[in-house]
């Protein structure tokens, strides 16, 4: 063989080499492929529009209240939300029936009274309680929430 046609050689088979690696492993690890990855089960690239979620609920009062999911839980909300939205600094009618407690007993059937945390900032001054709802706690749909007919993407198994 000459020199020249076994250094052609070696050439193809060094740039051959990473091909034939590729080739192998795509059989022995098989990639993830992007509908598996995420809860959509969609390709990454589509945009899905998922269904509404249907509201339930009805007037406030109708239904009882739900069971709490743990100690110090955000209490579901147990009923229909969607005339008392938007919340802004103009008007928040969630405050006009659910007023802080003045000491008062919670009444079946009646607005549950928000709580004291609720008028207190935890972080710049946990010992006072104010008169008024502080900024962290004006949109109260960050954290209670309509029940939603839906059932989960994933099954929750958290305990406490
Ligand atoms: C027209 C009066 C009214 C308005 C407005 C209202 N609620 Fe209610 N809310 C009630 C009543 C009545 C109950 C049920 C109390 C019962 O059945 O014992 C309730 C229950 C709740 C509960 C459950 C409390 C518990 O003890 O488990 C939450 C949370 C709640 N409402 C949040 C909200 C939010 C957030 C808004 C605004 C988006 C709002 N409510 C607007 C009257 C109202
Ligand atoms: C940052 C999250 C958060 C926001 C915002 C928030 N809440 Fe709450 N809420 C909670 C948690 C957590 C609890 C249960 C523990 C407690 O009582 O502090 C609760 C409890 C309640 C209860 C039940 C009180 C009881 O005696 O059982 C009512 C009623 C309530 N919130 C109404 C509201 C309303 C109305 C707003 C808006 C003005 C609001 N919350 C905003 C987290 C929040």
């Amino acid at each position: 063989m000459r020199s020249q046609d076994l250094q052609s050689l070696v050439l193809a088979l060094v740039l051959l080499a990473p091909v034939a690696y590729l080739a192998a492993g795509e059989e022995t690890s098989p990639s993830t492929r992007d509908t598996e990855i995420g809860l959509s089960k969609t390709s990454v690239f589509d945009v899905p529009s998922p269904d509404p979620v249907p509201a339930t609920g009805g007037d406030p009062g109708d239904q009882p209240v739900l069971p709490r999911f743990f100690d110090g839980s955000p209490p579901v909300i147990p009923h229909g939300i969607a005339d008392f939205l938007p919340i802004t600094r103009q008007e928040h009618l969630c405050l006009d029936c659910h007023e802080p407690d003045e000491g008062a007993e919670r009444v079946e059937g009646e607005p549950t009274p928000i709580p004291h945390s609720h008028l207190t900032d935890l972080r710049a001054d946990p010992e006072t309680v104010g008169d008024q709802v502080v900024g962290a706690r004006y949109f109260c749909v960050t954290c209670h929430v309509p029940k939603g007919a839906v059932s989960p993407l994933v099954k929750n198994r958290f305990e406490r």
